[in-house]
């Protein structure tokens, strides 16, 4: 790969494949308008708008492959030149695109750069996640990313005893589960937070869903700042390179199967 693009990649990676994807749909779109600008002021040739946009999908995928994002991005970068007229086509007063992108915002948030979008776990995975809990004592627990706050509040019902802990960065899913719970009320509460700036020694137990992409940092963190004794789960997400002390099908699905990875610190 060329020296630019290396430097690119190192600047933005691993963070944000969504900015690099977007960069590519402007550079493209640059770089297109102005072949076309020049090849009307030096020759008068003039391009239909199939060829324009074909030229536009062609060089966005030989982009996207050149930035060697994942293979799906190559299948979804070439359509977005055409996704564009069409919208112009449809027509839609602008409120509606403004609503779109206001409620994908307070659902999504941050998820361009952390790359954790919302997916619920089940209920299967809560009642083995409540098996997993020390049983003879109270502890404090943390779902770090809580999502719409079931699993919190599964947990909190079960163990009036103990004292959990939901953690949300995007705004309308943390709104969801505060809601659901009438607000900071009995052993459970919803923080609007970024868990990488919360503190792991507070916590017996920390249970994690998230996506590959997260899981080497939650490990540092993990084993920075857990106490000796605690108990870290994620569920469908392995660490890389890092075997886990135990690990359970908790669904009784023939496919599919998630695990959940339990690792005592
Ligand atoms: C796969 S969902 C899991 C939801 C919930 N834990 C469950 O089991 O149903 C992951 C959630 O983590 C949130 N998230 C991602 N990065 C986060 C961060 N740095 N801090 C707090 N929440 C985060 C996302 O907004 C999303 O709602």
């Amino acid at each position: 790969m060329n020296s630019g693009a290396t430097h690119f990649l190192r600047k933005f990676k691993p963070g944000s494949p969504a900015i690099i994807a977007l960069f590519i749909q402007f550079a493209t779109l640059g770089f297109i308008t102005l072949l076309l600008f020049v090849l009307w002021q030096t020759a008068h040739v003039k391009w239909t708008l199939n060829q324009a946009l074909l030229s536009h999908a062609v060089l966005t995928l030989l982009m996207t492959r050149w930035f060697r994002l994942a293979w799906w991005w190559c299948l979804i970068q070439p359509l977005f030149p055409f996704a564009m007229v069409l919208a112009l086509w449809w027509s839609l007063p602008p409120y509606v695109y403004l609503s779109l992108f206001l409620f994908l915002l307070v659902f999504y948030w941050s998820t361009y750069r952390t790359q954790v979008p919302y997916f619920p776990s089940t209920p299967d995975a809560w009642r083995a996640v409540d098996q997993l809990l020390p049983q003879n004592r109270s502890i404090s627990f943390m779902d770090i990313g809580s999502g719409m706050g079931g699993l919190v509040i599964y947990l909190a019902d079960q163990r009036p005893d103990c004292r959990f802990t939901g953690v949300e960065i995007a705004p309308l899913p943390w709104l969801c589960s505060y809601l659901r719970k009438g607000g900071q009320s009995g052993n459970a509460r919803f923080l609007r937070s970024n868990y990488e700036q919360t503190d792991f020694s507070e916590f017996d137990v920390i249970f994690a869903y998230l996506s590959p992409a997260a899981m080497s940092g939650l490990w540092r963190k993990a084993k920075n700042e857990m106490r000796a004794g605690s108990i870290l789960i994620s569920y469908e997400f392995p660490v890389d390179g890092v075997e886990e002390d135990l690990s359970i099908y908790p669904e009784n699905y023939t496919r599919n199967q998630r695990k959940l990875f339990v690792w005592y610190l």
